[in-house]
Order: structure tokens, then sequence, then C-alpha cells
């Protein structure tokens, strides 16, 4: 029996020296949010933190990973969903089928926790997980949202209506 430190807690699994962090997670612990889909580290999918540093859990074995450091899902980003990039990535629809989302929002909160004013460029290096559905552009605006506290006007995403207004 080994110890995770996962989402504040202390939790107990039982797993091969090489099973990945990925399946202790969702298998052992129930935590689904983190989701499965290369399996090689290539789609990001499976981001979760590692002491703040996003880290792709298909490749890394749960038994290389110790209680002192601490894990945070995404169902651990917020207790509600109201981390300001769950809530831009609601108020803009950032997700299509979703299935990339959760590895996105955690790659994006890492970003946005170490360059809290990231440049283009930033993002480019940091954001380097797959998404199937093409919601690329969507991310980047809301990356740009919360860097301005969600402000999409002073992000410059506002859009001038045919009436003169500005939303
Ligand atoms: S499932 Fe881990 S990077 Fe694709
Ligand atoms: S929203 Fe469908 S894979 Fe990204």
């Amino acid at each position: 029996m080994a110890t995770l430190n996962v989402n504040g807690a202390l939790r107990e699994f039982e797993a091969e020296s090489d099973t990945p962090l990925l399946w202790v997670l969702r298998e052992q612990l129930g935590l689904t949010g983190t989701k499965y889909g290369c399996g090689i580290a290539q789609c990001g999918a499976c981001t979760m933190h590692i002491d703040g540093v996003p880290t792709r859990s298909c490749v890394r074995p749960a038994s290389s990973v110790t209680a002192a450091e601490k894990i945070v899902t995404i169902e651990g980003l917020s207790p509600d969903g109201s981390h300001p990039v769950q809530k831009v990535w609601a108020s803009l629809d950032v997700p299509q089928c979703g299935f990339c989302q959760s590895g996105m929002i955690m790659a994006a909160a890492a970003l946005l926790k170490s360059k809290p004013h990231p440049t283009d460029k930033d993002i480019d290096e940091a954001m380097t997980n797959i998404c199937r559905c093409g919601t690329y552009n969507r991310i980047r605006k809301a990356i740009k949202v919360v860097a301005q506290g969600g402000n999409t006007k002073s992000a410059g995403l506002a859009i001038k209506h045919t009436d003169g207004s500005v939303s």
C-alpha cells in the first residue's frame, strides 16, 4: 500500500511499480475528470499538477510520486468550478466535445499561475495539448480574458455591434 496526496487529502492505493498515475487516479481514486487520450505523453488529456507543475499522468509511474508532493486534478482546482480559468472557459463556451478540456484547463491554470500575463509565445509554448475539435482559438482567447481579470474588452475581444454598442 502506498500513499498519494491528492487534492488536499492523503489517499492510499496499490499498484505495480510501473502503473501510470493516470490509472491510479481514475480507477482507484475515482477521479475520472483526468482523461486518457494517447498514453504516450503527446495529447495532454491526462494533464494534472504535481506541486504546481503540469504533468502528463499517463507516463508518470504512480510509484515515483511521494506523499510529500501535492497532486491537483481538475476535481481539486476549485470546490465548485469557480477557478478563474473555469469561469472564463464556461462564459466563452470554450469546449466542444469536452474530452480534452480538463487537460487544457489544467495546463492553462498552471501557465497563468506562473505567468499571469502570458504572451502568444508563452501560450504556444505552454499549451501543447491536442484538441480534435479544434478549440484552439477559443482557448487562446480564454487565456487572454483570464489574464485581463475576466474582462473581454480589456483583453481586446470586444464585439462591436451594428447599433454602435460594444460588448
Ligand atoms: S493521455 Fe497522456 S498525453 Fe495523451
Ligand atoms: S473539445 Fe473535443 S477534443 Fe477538444
